[in-house]
């Protein structure tokens, strides 16, 4: 249960664009990030100091010895059922040649309308990999989400009742409906990540899922529930949602300040039964800061059922951290047989691009990867605290890409075509030009070996990220999910735009370590053990946080340090 000292050393902060996180700079003991982004720094610094001492606490997900956990895989998942590996003899959208599991194993609840969005239906055809089944539990689980929230729905009379009830500014007791409304933090891979993770929230605790979308994203998730909306309604009587920040007056760890929520197991402790006005809503502070933190404690939990209305400010997938409360281990085990596969099935379920995202999706697949035997994913994030020079990122891929056999070796003494005829596409995605001209001027001059036919494709690079637009996010989603439609991966280490295409994909990616200090890591990559994405800052409690004994030796063993960041954590089997 010791921190290690460099676990103690700070904790990631997360970037605002497509990912994730940086070290702070003040924090040079530790050997890492010299990074500087000034204006952004200064703007943190203060908060986080504060923060920084709280976290030099006991921290309560079992750390392993890393190299138990680092030890580089040779898994490679097999071509799974429901995948078809020729995709264009499969493309046309006729009767016979529709998907049988478009559905996913029923994972997708029939009976949507097709033509409002396109890809709900249409993206098992493009998907390579479907190695897990959704569990019984599962599948019961989200019907019955559905039906809660086709009850509980905006316009609904119940809506109508709880919104009434936090208007009069306390919650009540056996209200029907209860609500989880999730506001936008960060950049896109860490959005789509935290509405997983509330919803997974929603799903364990039987709460329904709101969502207030801001213009920028305005059109690039659809519905995601059959006959109903999961939009928060304009006239919600919560002023200026977008714009409270990490400790607004109504956040938890506030609210517990001021006893305006008593956490105890006592039921006869005075002041908990004074505490009988419980506040009609309470604000889950659970970014990168991790206000909130004792969110992740079961005493904790059983004081937020009772609040009516919670608000999720959130860029991280914190799904393994729920697995650390007693109450929703035992149901996650039976959700999640595999524990690899809970962002996989929860993001293919929930999340699926609007049809102008998706025209540009099918469009820019049909034209360049669709023809290739196989594609290969390549994400390149270089994050300022964490930055090399060009040659040396490139270098480290070619490396990375040798060592695990990725791209097709050049040779230019074997013209002749005898060894592998495969086609090979490789889709880079990045802000920058740079590492597409070098991969392809590599492929132009030189032969791959055995004459393999090799092709090299960017859709975009936008040279910096601009959250704020809406045909930027659109462009970034696009191609989120080409990565999604690979064979195989290789990502950048600490990148929440690799974790989501990854995830999409069903793969488990090759992942380019990230360069701490600006030092070219000695292992370029590593071959990830789990698909699921890292909790980049996990809460870190300690003795403060009470309720019921969680089964150790199974968080252990379940929970683990990432492969890309020693301060994050993640699911393994
Ligand atoms: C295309 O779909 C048909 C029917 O679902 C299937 O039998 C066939 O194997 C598929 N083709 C390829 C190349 O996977
Ligand atoms: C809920 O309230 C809205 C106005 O806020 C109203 O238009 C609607 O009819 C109400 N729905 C029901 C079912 O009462
Ligand atoms: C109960 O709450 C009231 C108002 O907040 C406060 O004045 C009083 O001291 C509290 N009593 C106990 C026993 O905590
Ligand atoms: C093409 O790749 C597939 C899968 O990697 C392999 O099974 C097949 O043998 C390859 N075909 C040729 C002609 O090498």
């Amino acid at each position: 249960m010791e921190m290690s000292a460099a676990a103690a050393g700070g904790m990631p902060k997360v970037d605002d664009d497509l990912a994730a996180a940086k070290r702070k700079p003040w924090l040079a003991s530790s050997g890492r990030a010299e990074g500087r982004e000034k204006e952004r720094w200064r703007r943190v610094l203060v908060v986080g100091c504060l923060v920084a001492l709280p976290l030099l606490l006991c921290f309560v997900l079992g750390r392993e010895s890393t190299s138990a956990v680092l030890e580089i895989a040779s898994a490679k998942l097999t071509t799974m059922k429901g995948s078809i590996a020729g995709f264009t003899t499969n493309a046309s959208h006729g009767g016979a040649a529709k998907h049988a599991d478009e559905l996913l194993g029923g994972l997708l609840a029939p009976g949507m309308d097709r033509r409002s969005c396109r890809s709900r239906y249409q993206a098992a055809q493009y998907y390579k990999h479907f190695p897990y089944e959704p569990s019984p539990p599962l599948l019961t689980k989200l019907r019955a989400y559905e039906t809660r929230h086709r009850k509980c729905a905006p316009g609904t009379a119940l809506y109508n009742a709880s919104v009434e009830q936090l208007r009069s500014g306390r919650s009540a007791d056996g209200m029907e409906c209860n609500y989880i409304v999730w506001l936008p933090f960060d950049g896109l891979g860490n959005r789509m990540l935290s509405m997983v993770s509330g919803f997974l929230y929603a799903l364990l605790t039987d709460r329904v899922l709101l969502v207030d979308i801001p213009q920028d994203s305005s059109d690039l998730f659809c519905e995601p529930f059959p006959g109903t909306t999961w939009l928060l309604p304009p006239d919600f009587p919560v002023g200026n949602l977008f714009g409270l920040g990490p400790r607004p007056e109504q956040s938890y760890m506030s609210l517990l300040a001021r006893k305006k929520i008593v956490v105890t197991n006592d039921d006869d402790d005075p002041a908990a039964k004074n505490a009988t006005a419980l506040p009609a809503y309470v604000y889950l502070s659970l970014g990168w800061r991790m206000v909130d933190k004792l969110f992740f404690c079961g005493d904790d939990q059983r004081a937020l059922e009772r609040v009516n209305w919670l608000l999720l400010h959130s860029d991280l997938y914190f799904v393994p951290s729920l697995y650390s409360v007693a109450e929703f281990q035992g149901e996650l085990r039976q959700l999640f047989p595999a524990k690899e596969s809970a962002c996989h099935l929860l993001i293919r379920y929930l999340l699926h691009p609007t049809n102008a995202v998706w025209g540009m999706v099918t469009r820019y697949y049909k034209s360049y990867l669709a023809q290739a035997d196989r594609r290969i994913g390549i994400q390149i994030r270089m994050f300022s605290f964490a930055s090399i020079p060009v040659d040396d990122m490139y270098n480290q891929i070619l490396a990375c890409s040798r060592q695990e056999r990725i791209m097709p070796e050049t040779d230019d003494g074997d013209e002749a075509a005898t060894g592998d005829l495969n086609s090979t596409a490789i889709l880079i995605a990045s802000l920058y030009g740079e590492y597409y001209e070098r991969i392809r001027a590599t492929y132009y001059a030189h032969a791959a070996r055995g004459g393999a036919r090799v092709t090299v494709f960017q859709p975009t690079h936008e040279e910096q990220q601009a959250t704020q637009k809406l045909f930027h996010n659109q462009k970034a989603m696009a191609e989120i999910y080409l990565l999604g439609f690979s064979e195989e991966l290789v990502t950048s280490g600490m990148s929440t735009f690799g974790y989501v295409g990854s995830s999409l994909a069903g793969v488990r990616p090759t992942i380019l370590m990230p360069a701490h200090g600006h030092k070219v890591p000695a292992t370029p990559c590593r071959r990830a053990v789990s698909m699921e994405p890292c909790n980049l800052t996990p809460p870190r409690v300690g003795e403060e946080c009470r309720g019921k004994a969680v089964d150790k030796d199974d968080l252990a063993r379940h929970v683990k340090v990432c492969e890309d960041d020693g301060r994050g954590v993640k699911f393994f089997d």
